[in-house]
């Protein structure tokens, strides 16, 4: 059996990583992240803390388990934070993929990173995986010399790159969209939504299998893994208030421009799958199916 070290372990991808694994019992899983575990279930698996911005941590931690992959979740996600704090986005960005890089070397570890739309500037989406990158942020700069940097390493590494992940898990420590409007509408709260924004959401669930499933299938460069469905943003707030059955005239819809956001987001991404539907069986769900899948897991709660 493999042992796969997830970074992150305490964020989205990364519980939900969590909770496959436990489920399915197919790896010996080591979870890691900064300080606490906050994944409810403490048992089934090796929880140790792990700082991705100290090297000396880093090093010793993986050293000690030798997994036979690392999942890299952890980053610094916020776009307008990135935008903000350059210095600290870099570093846990770039900085602490390039130390990944080098213990996967060490240790003949494959390295399966995440990595994001945000790469691509958004005049041509849907992307393949060959499509120029052309980031418009700060954070998409530096997913892109992080995927350089591994791409130029040469050792074993996949990267996966996804777009607007969403989905619930315990003692978040930010929401996601749909999380967002859900929460928003059913307290009455008019809000404001871009109409010319083009995106492929992508249930957090279908992205732990994909990671997992590029483990299994030692898969080595570049896949798209996000969900299948591309509509506007206001669209996809309008599917969140038709599923939960709220009050759509609190959606305002307006232009990207009228917003005035930190970071500046491209217009339409969205991804062509092909290539890992077909080299990894990876089998994204209907964005219908993933708030069916949510709803349940929110009435558990
Ligand atoms: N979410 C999206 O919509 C989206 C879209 C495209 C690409 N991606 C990429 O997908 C990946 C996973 O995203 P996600 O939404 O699952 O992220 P997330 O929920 O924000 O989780 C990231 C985790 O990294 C942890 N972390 C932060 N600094 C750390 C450090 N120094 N050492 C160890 N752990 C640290 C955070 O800990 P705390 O919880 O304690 O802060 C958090 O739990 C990221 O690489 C992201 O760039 C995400």
């Amino acid at each position: 059996m493999k042992t796969i070290l997830v970074t992150g372990s305490n964020g989205l991808t990364g519980q939900k990583i969590t909770e496959r694994v436990l489920a399915t019992k197919d790896f010996n899983l080591i979870a890691t992240s900064k300080g606490e575990n906050r994944f409810p279930v403490k048992e089934g698996y090796i929880y140790a803390e792990m700082d991705i911005l100290n090297p000396a941590n880093v090093a010793e931690v993986v050293a000690k388990y030798k997994p036979d992959a690392i999942i890299h979740t952890a980053a610094m996600t916020n776009v307008d934070t990135c935008e903000s704090q350059k210095e600290l986005a870099r570093e846990l960005n770039v900085g602490a993929v390039e130390t990944l890089i080098q213990v996967c070397k060490e240790f003949d570890i494959q390295l399966v990173h995440l990595s994001t739309d945000f790469i691509f500037d958004g005049a041509n989406g849907p992307y393949d995986e060959l499509a120029p990158a052309c980031p418009l942020s700060y954070y998409g700069q530096t997913k892109l010399e992080a995927e350089e940097a591994i791409i130029a390493a040469a050792g074993k590494w996949a990267i996966l790159r996804t777009i607007i992940v969403y989905g619930i898990v315990s003692d978040m420590s930010r929401s996601n969209i749909v999380l967002w409007a859900k929460g928003a509408l059913e307290k009455g709260e008019p809000i404001n939504v871009v109409n010319d924004q083009w995106r492929m959401p992508t249930l957090a669930e279908d992205l732990a299998d994909c990671c997992l499933l590029a483990v299994v299938k030692n898969a080595q460069g570049v896949y798209n893994a996000s969900g299948k469905d591309m509509m506007s943003i206001s669209e996809l707030v309008g599917k969140v208030a038709d599923f939960w059955n709220l009050d759509k005239s609190l959606i305002k819809e307006i232009s990207a421009e009228t917003l005035n956001q930190t970071a500046k987001r491209p217009v339409r991404t969205g991804f062509i799958l092909d290539k890992t539907i077909r080299d990894l069986d990876y089998q994204p769900r209907s964005f219908q199916e993933g708030l069916a899948i949510l709803d349940e897991q929110l009435k558990d709660k």
